[in-house]
C-alpha cells in the first residue's frame, strides 16, 4: 500500500514546516511527513526549508547566523493571516509532538548547499534519544551525507534524492546502500522506472506529488506519495 507523506506537512493548506502544518497533516489521516532540517549557530536542528529564513519568516538572514533562541521570535505564518505566530519548530520538538503515533517522518538533511558540520550524528543521536527508531527514512540531495550516516549507523535507512533522468536508478541506489529512491515525480513516466525498481526491492518516495494523475499513478502501484496536499491522495488511496 502507498505510504502518504505530508511534504513539509500538509504544506498546501498550513504554513510549510510548522507543527501546525504537521498536526493538520495527521489529523487529515496522512501516514507521516517529510521535512527539512539545516543547523543553528547554536547547533540546534532547525526545521526549515531554505538556507535563509527570508522566504517563510518575516526574519531575514541564513539559518546557520542565527541561534535557536533569536530564530524562535520569528514569524513563520508564511503569508498565512490565520497562523500568525507560527513559530519555526526544532526537530526535537517535532519528536515530541508525535512521540506517541505511529508517524513516520522522512527527513530531509539539507546539506546540498551548506555542509552543516555534524549534522549527521547530531540526527542520530535526536533519533535514539526521543526513541524514534524505525520511524524515521532519511534522505538528502548530498549522498555524501547519507554516508556519513551510514557510518555511524550500518542500518540506517536512506532514500537518494534527486531531480533529473539518472538511468536506472535502482543500480545506484544498491550501490550506496540506499534502500529507496526520492525522484522527483516527472521522473516515474521514463520507461521501466517504477518497475525496474520495485523488481530490485528498492521503494520509491517521489515528490511533490500534487496532481492527482500522478498520485493515481502512485497508489496504483503502491509507491510513496510525497504531497503538499495529503487530503487529496488519501482520498484516493481510500477509493482502491
Ligand atoms: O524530500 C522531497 C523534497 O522535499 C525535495 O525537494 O526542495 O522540496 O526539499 P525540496
Ligand atoms: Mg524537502
Amino acid at each position: 500500500m502507498s505510504i502518504i507523506l505530508g511534504h513539509r506537512g500538509a504544506s498546501g493548506y498550513a504554513p510549510e514546516n510548522t507543527l501546525e502544518a504537521f498536526r493538520l497533516a495527521m489529523d487529515m489521516g496522512a501516514d507521516g511527513f517529510e521535512l527539512d532540517v539545516h543547523l543553528s549557530r547554536d547547533g540546534e536542528l532547525i526545521v526549515m526549508h531554505d538556507e535563509t529564513v527570508d522566504r517563510t519568516t518575516d526574519g531575514s538572514g541564513q539559518i546557520q547566523s542565527f541561534t535557536l533562541k533569536e530564530l524562535k521570535r520569528l514569524d513563520a505564518s508564511n503569508g498565512m493571516p490565520q497562523y500568525k505566530g507560527a513559530k519555526i519548530p526544532t526537530l526535537g520538538e517535532l519528536y515530541d509532538l508525535i512521540r506517541d503515533t505511529r508517524h513516520l517522518v522522512n527527513v530531509e538533511i539539507k546539506t546540498d548547499q551548506i555542509v552543516y558540520p555534524g549534522i549527521a550524528e547530531k540526527v542520530l543521536k535526536l533519533e535514539q534519544e526521543k526513541g524514534m527508531e524505525g520511524r524515521i527514512l532519511y534522505s538528502s540531495f548530498n549522498h555524501y551525507t547519507l554516508q556519513e550516516l551510514r557510518q555511524i549507523k550500518p542500518d540506517v535507512k536512506y532514500g537518494i534524492l534527486y531531480s533529473d533522468g539518472l538511468f536506472e536508478p535502482w543500480k545506484y541506489a544498491k550501490s550506496i546502500g540506499a534502500a529507496y529512491i526520492h525522484p522527483h515525480w516527472r521522473t516515474l513516466l521514463y520507461p521501466g522506472m517504477i518497475e525496474g525498481s520495485l523488481a530490485a526491492g528498492i521503494g520509491i518516495n517521489p515528490w511533490t506529488v500534487n496532481d492527482e494523475g500522478i498520485m493515481e499513478l502512485c497508489i496504483r502501484h503502491g509507491i510513496g506519495v510525497i504531497t503538499n496536499y495529503p487530503d487529496k491522495a488519501l482520498a484516493i488511496r481510500d477509493t482502491k
